[in-house]
């Protein structure tokens, strides 16, 4: 079976996206620097699949190490880009250590994949990329908008790079896959989404409050004009997810790509606001949840959705898991830790 390198493997969505690997009779190698991540994670993945990955716990931003290290491993047959930094706040303060990180890392794995006669390529991208789009659903033509962090610029930056590659290269065949808000863990609650301090994400959040860590959730504004007043987002399930990267793989390996550079939104198509996910979240744990309005939050877009058509038809992936699944999910893992 083919042999894939999942950088940021024993991150959050790298996890499960291992597992879903694995469970497809994959062989995988991990690449992750444990910046944001347990060295734990691996059992958890043991746990589930009955099979350990293989691990290097290594720096991408050390170029020679990456050289090495792919000299080595020629035998891989497709790179899932994962490892980044991701928190857009952290990247406003400090957008070198975003810029160097997101960019560099990237540059470095391209740069040995070019070589090959034949390479394939995963990225990981995000919504991020189309800001507040003025059209929703977003679909993949909607305009690229000036970014509004550091954090999102390295994703506009990122494709940017990937797609001359590709133009240059016909030997580099590439899809960036553009993923809204992931949220929930694996089934088994083996593995999970582990943020380090003070969680930024409201779904961590909510089930951080939920759980007595954290005393109350602040929602970020009611006065939006949206049906309840709060922000809307397209919530994804993280195994939905996880399962998607599968599909675009076995494309790139079957040559099925119609272009060596494809871009795909991974969302549910629906859109919930910041309320919807807190009723989901004491529908499913039967808690009434601590929040209260707070002042709107700055930066925040108001609404994004995903057209998911060009995904649902071309990789013949679908969402499947619900809102309340997620939730559930998301508040199980919470109880575990
Ligand atoms: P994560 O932080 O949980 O995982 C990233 C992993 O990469 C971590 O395990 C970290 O230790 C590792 N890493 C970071 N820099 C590294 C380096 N220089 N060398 C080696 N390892 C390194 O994040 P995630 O939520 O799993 O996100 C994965 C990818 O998806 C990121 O590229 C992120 O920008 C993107 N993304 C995430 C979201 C989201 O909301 N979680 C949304 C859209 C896009
Ligand atoms: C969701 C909604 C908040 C926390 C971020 C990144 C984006 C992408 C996904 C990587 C918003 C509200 C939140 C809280 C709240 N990541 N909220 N109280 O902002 O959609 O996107 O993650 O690419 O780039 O910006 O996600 O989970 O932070 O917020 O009311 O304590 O929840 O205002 O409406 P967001 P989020």
């Amino acid at each position: 079976m083919a042999k894939i390198l999942v950088t940021g493997g024993l991150g959050y969505i790298g996890s499960h996206t291992v597992v879903a690997l694995q469970e497809a009779g994959f062989k995988v190698v991990i690449v992750d620097n444990l910046s944001n991540a347990s060295i734990k994670v691996l059992d958890g993945i043991l746990a589930i699949t009955g099979k350990l990955p293989e691990f290097e716990n290594f720096d991408l931003r050390d170029k020679h190490k990456t050289q090495q290290f792919l000299k080595k491993h020629e035998d891989i047959s497709g790179v899932i880009h994962f490892a980044a930094s991701k928190a857009v706040g952290e990247s406003v303060e400090n957008p070198l250590l975003y810029y160097e990180n997101n960019v560099n890392t990237l540059i470095y794995l391209l740069q040995e994949l070019n070589k090959k006669d034949n390479a394939n390529f995963i990225f990981s991208s995000s919504c991020t990329v189309y800001g507040q789009a003025d059209v929703m659903p977003i679909t993949e033509e909607a305009p690229i908008k000036q970014a509004e962090s550091p954090y999102g610029n390295t994703k506009q930056i990122g494709e940017a790079i990937i797609k001359d590659t590709c133009k240059a290269n016909k030997n580099v065949n590439a899809i960036a896959l553009r993923y809204f808000n992931p949220i929930g863990a694996h089934k088994s609650s083996k593995i999970g989404e582990l943020p380090i301090g003070v969680p930024q994400n409201l779904v961590p959040y909510i089930t951080q409050t939920g759980a007595g860590i954290r005393e109350q959730l602040s929602v970020f504004g009611d006065d939006y004009p949206t049906t309840d007043g709060t922000c809307v987002r397209d919530y994804i399930h993280v195994v939905d997810l996880a399962n998607a990267h599968l599909v675009a793989l076995q494309r790139l390996l079957d040559k099925e790509n119609q272009n060596n550079f494809e871009v795909f939104n991974l969302g549910t198509g629906t859109g919930s606001s910041v309320l919807e996910v807190i009723k989901s979240f004491e529908r499913v744990s039967n808690k009434n949840l601590n929040y209260k309005i707070v002042e709107r939050r700055e930066g925040d877009i108001v609404s994004a959705f995903a057209d998911t058509k060009k995904a649902n038809s071309v990789l013949g992936w679908k969402a499947k898991s619900t809102l309340d699944d997620a939730m559930d999910s998301a508040w199980k893992w919470q109880q575990t830790l």
